[in-house]
């Protein structure tokens, strides 16, 4: 089992970047180490929390790209720069294209919150996809934590956890549930077993060794 390098990228907030630092903290990933994140947006909480954990962080911003293939090009170059092994997406909002995604063949992993296959795709980011699930009036939604691949939330899940949804819940209730009971558990477990060489990819299938 190598040493895995890890590159958390955000757009926000960064509550599951938070997650996965207490996790590395607790020793969850044994040697592999979160040891750069990547915000699309100057001036999100994320990189206070990366700097207040003494993690190397930068800023890519979108807007300074004239296309998504420009954008992504650089993205690419500075993870391979920084020797990553791992990608982990976490609340990245910003549109990517193939350049990124062929330079991390199933190296690349996401948190999405609801149950792939529903309420995912195209428009389904943050907040939207809690206004969604309590549209259709769904009792259980969840996250999913999932490899990433061109298609749009529907690389090969790796690890899903259920949440219940109350009568009473509005999109911002629904989104801290989720995010307590299922993103924050899921997320640091996925990534536990990628660096352990636990997960492997058949058919679109993931499929997890015992330890
Ligand atoms: C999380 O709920 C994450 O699942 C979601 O954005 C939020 C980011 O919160 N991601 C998506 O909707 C991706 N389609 P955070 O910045 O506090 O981690």
């Amino acid at each position: 089992m190598s040493k895995k390098n890890i590159a958390v990228l955000v757009s926000g907030g960064g509550t599951n970047l938070q997650s996965l630092i207490d996790s590395e903290k607790s020793g969850m990933f044994r040697d592999s180490k979160i040891t750069l994140v990547i915000s699309s947006k100057p001036g999100v909480y994320a990189l206070e929390r990366a700097k207040n954990n003494n993690i190397p962080a930068l800023t890519l911003s979108r807007k300074d790209y004239g296309s998504i293939e420009s954008y992504s090009k650089a993205l690419a170059e500075t993870l391979k720069q920084a020797d990553i092994d791992l990608v982990v997406l976490a609340g990245f909002l910003t549109i990517i294209d193939s350049q990124v995604y062929e330079a991390f063949p199933n190296a690349i992993i996401n948190i999405h919150p609801a149950l792939i296959p529903s309420f995912c795709g195209k428009g389904y980011y943050g907040l939207h996809v809690h206004e969604a699930a309590l549209k259709k009036g769904v009792k259980v939604s969840g996250a999913t934590v999932h490899f990433v691949t061109p298609e749009c939330d529907a690389g090969p899940i790796i690890l899903q956890k259920a949440v219940e949804v109350k009568q009473d819940d509005t999109p911002e209730t629904l989104q801290r549930r989720i995010m307590e009971q299922a993103e924050w558990k899921i997320l640091p477990k996925a990534v536990q077993l990628f660096c352990r060489d636990q997960l492997s990819v058949k058919d679109n299938i993931v499929y997890i060794k015992e330890n």
